[in-house]
């Protein structure tokens, strides 16, 4: 279970055990949000830690900035409950270099939900695309292997393509799409989440419209978006 309101239903009850799923949007559109909420429901409502990887936004904001949700993310931390590891854009190389960290890590605090924010970041510095997607394809690799189930977030802006694909097409490899919507509408933006594709689940088809609680994310299955 997700344990996002309004979303478990959309999917059959949740993500299965060891699937990656492609987060996308626009900037903005509320991933690292999402991704936040996947963890924090993890660890307070189904005793699952989190590994929380962020290789865009600093550590310390997103703790700032989850707090208006009511998540402490410090007291979640220190509790080992979710751990939040930071690699700025300079220090991917480092990032790549201690995947075996990630996964010790993984294995000592027995981590069930994982989260590479946003994982462009790691394919950014290969200018070759065959290099790139050999790359993506060993993280891919290596993140089902840990027993997790992973988000990775990606930034896509091409809502009117028939698939909305970022600029590394992560999300032709992995096991779902869960797109969010800020789509102008008149003179407001309006959110919404659609669950384009998730392998082995029979999904609900329809975007839904979202809202931006005091508690995150709720999705509303019943509304039109
Ligand atoms: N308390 C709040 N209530 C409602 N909306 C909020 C609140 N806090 C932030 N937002 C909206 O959510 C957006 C940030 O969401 P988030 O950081 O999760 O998006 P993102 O897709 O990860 O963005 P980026 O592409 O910049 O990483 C803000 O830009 C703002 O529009
Ligand atoms: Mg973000």
């Amino acid at each position: 279970m997700t344990g996002v309101p309004g979303l478990d239903e959309l999917i059959e009850g949740g993500f299965r055990r060891g699937q990656v799923i492609s987060v996308s949007g626009t900037s903005g559109s509320g991933k690292t949000t999402f991704a936040v909420q996947f963890l924090v429901n993890g660890a307070m409502m189904y005793n699952e830690p989190g590994l929380y990887i962020t290789l865009g936004e600093q550590k310390k904001q997103i703790f700032a900035n989850m707090l208006r949700y009511g998540w402490d993310l410090k007291k979640l931390e220190e509790d080992k409950k979710i751990l939040f590891v930071e690699y700025p854009p300079y220090e991917i190389e480092v990032f790549l270099s201690q995947e075996v960290v990630i996964r010790d890590s993984v294995e000592m605090v027995g981590v069930k939900r994982l989260v590479i924010d946003p994982v462009s970041s790691l394919l950014m510095g290969y200018g070759d695309e065959q290099k790139r997607r050999e790359r993506l394809l060993r993280l891919l690799e290596r993140l089902r292997s840990l027993g997790c189930t992973s988000l990775m977030t990606s930034e896509s802006g091409g809502i009117d393509a028939k698939v909305p694909l970022g600029k590394f097409e992560v999300e032709l490899f992995s096991d779902g799409i869960i797109y969010l919507y800020n789509k102008k509408k008149e003179s407001r933006r309006q959110r919404g989440l659609e669950v384009i594709k998730l392998r082995g689940t029979k999904h609900s088809s329809k975007t839904c419209p979202i809202e931006f609680t005091d508690h995150g994310i709720e999705v509303y299955s019943n509304k039109e978006f």
